[in-house]
C-alpha cells in the first residue's frame, strides 16, 4: 500500500443479550486447585493478545503478506510461551476465548473438526490474510456447550463450515502454536460487554467454570488462552514503513500508567485481587478485556493464588499488549 492509511480508531461493537436467565455460580471465587488426579485439568493459563501486526513481523508461510520484522520483545515473550508449553510437555487441547468472533446472541463454540479457510483483519488487509488448516476436540467443545448451556447461559454448538475464523483466534493460535499440531476449541465473545459495561463480565466467570467443569469431564489436558490487548487506543495513521518502530510508543502515558498498575497486580498475586482492577483497566483503557476472555480465563483456572509471570510487554499501534503466564495453583511452574 502507498502512502499513509486513515485506519479507524479503537473498534466499538455492539451485540444483543446472551443470558437465558440469571445464573448462580456456585464455583465463583473458589480457591482451591480446579482438578484432581485421574481427572481432566488445566495445566496452564496464558494472557495470548492477537495483534495482526505480530503476525505480519513473524513473516509465517501461512500469511500472504511480508515484512521486515518488528515488535520484536512481544515476539521474544511469545518465544518464551512456546518453550515453557514444550517444557511442560505437550497439552491435549488449546482452549482459546477470543474477542472477534463477535456473536449477538449467547456464547457459541466451534465445533466443526477441521477448520480451514483465508482469515482477513478487516482493518489492516495489507497485514493479515492467513490461511488456516486446524483441529477441532470437538467432543470437549460439545461439554463446554452443555455445560455452559446448564449453568443457565445461552449457549450454542456453532457447527457451520462456512464461517470464517477471526483473526484473533487465528493469531494467537499461531503465536502460541505455530506448527498448529495440538486440536483447538475456539470459544465466541459475546457482545453483551459493548451494551453494559462490566454486567457481562459475572457471565464470564460463569462460562470460566463451566469450562472447568467439561475439561474435568473430558479427561484433558488444557492450556487455556484469552486473547486480549490491554490499553487499546490507538493511532489512525499507519506509517509508510508499518513495522517502522520509531513510529511505536505508548497511545499516551495515561494508557501506559494504568496498563503498568494492573501489570503490577498481576505480578504480586492473587489474582482475585484483578476481580476489581480488571473492570477498572477496562474504564480507564478502553482494554480488550471488555470482551471477557481474561475474567473467563481466571475464573476457570480458580482464580489462582500464585502471582502472573510477565513474559513481555509492548505496544502495537499505541495499545498495550503482555503476555502472561498463570500457573493453577499446585501446578509446578516450567519458567
Ligand atoms: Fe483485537
Amino acid at each position: 500500500m502507498g502512502g499513509r492509511a486513515q485506519l479507524r480508531r479503537a473498534t466499538v461493537d455492539t451485540g444483543g443479550p446472551s443470558q437465558r436467565a440469571p445464573a448462580a455460580e456456585p464455583d465463583a471465587g473458589r480457591q482451591v486447585p480446579p482438578t484432581g488426579p485421574g481427572t481432566g485439568r488445566i495445566v496452564a493459563g496464558y494472557l495470548a493478545p492477537h495483534p495482526p501486526h505480530l503476525i505480519y513481523a513473524e513473516n509465517p508461510p501461512q500469511n500472504e503478506p511480508r515484512s521486515t520484522g518488528g515488535w520484536d520483545t512481544l515476539r521474544w515473550g511469545y518465544e518464551e510461551l512456546r518453550r515453557r508449553l514444550s517444557a511442560g510437555g505437550r497439552p491435549d487441547v488449546l482452549i482459546i476465548h477470543a474477542p472477534h468472533w463477535i456473536t449477538m446472541v449467547g456464547h457459541h463454540v466451534n465445533c466443526v473438526p477441521h477448520p480451514r479457510g483465508l482469515s482477513v483483519e478487516p482493518i489492516f488487509p495489507h497485514l493479515f490474510r492467513y490461511h488456516y488448516d486446524f483441529r477441532t476436540d470437538v467432543e470437549l467443545a460439545e461439554a463446554i456447550v452443555e455445560e455452559a448451556d446448564a449453568a443457565g447461559l445461552v449457549a450454542n454448538a456453532m457447527r457451520d463450515e462456512r464461517v470464517r475464523v477471526d483473526y484473533a483466534t487465528i493469531g494467537a493460535l499461531h503465536l502460541v502454536n505455530p506448527a498448529w499440531d495440538i486440536p483447538v476449541v475456539s470459544l465466541s465473545a459475546n457482545n453483551n460487554p459493548y451494551y453494559y459495561s462490566s454486567a457481562s463480565l459475572d457471565q464470564m466467570e460463569v462460562l470460566g467454570a463451566a469450562t472447568r467443569r467439561a475439561i474435568e469431564r473430558s479427561g484433558r489436558r488444557a492450556v487455556l488462552l484469552a486473547s486480549n490487548t490491554l490499553s487499546h487506543l490507538h493511532w489512525d495513521v499507519e506509517p509508510e514503513l508499518p513495522e517502522d518502530m520509531a513510529a511505536e510508543h505508548p497511545y499516551n502515558h495515561h494508557q501506559y500508567a494504568w496498563d503498568m498498575k494492573l501489570l503490577d497486580a498481576i505480578r504480586s498475586g492473587p489474582t482475585s485481587a484483578l476481580r476489581p482492577l480488571i473492570e477498572d483497566h477496562i474504564e480507564a483503557t478502553y482494554a480488550e478485556t471488555k470482551s471477557g476472555s481474561l475474567t473467563w480465563m481466571l475464573a476457570a483456572m480458580g482464580w489462582p493464588q500464585a502471582p502472573g509471570d510477565v513474559l513481555a510487554y509492548g505496544t502495537v499501534i499505541g495499545t498495550g499488549n503482555a503476555v502472561v503466564e498463570w500457573l493453577p495453583d499446585g501446578e509446578v511452574g516450567r519458567g
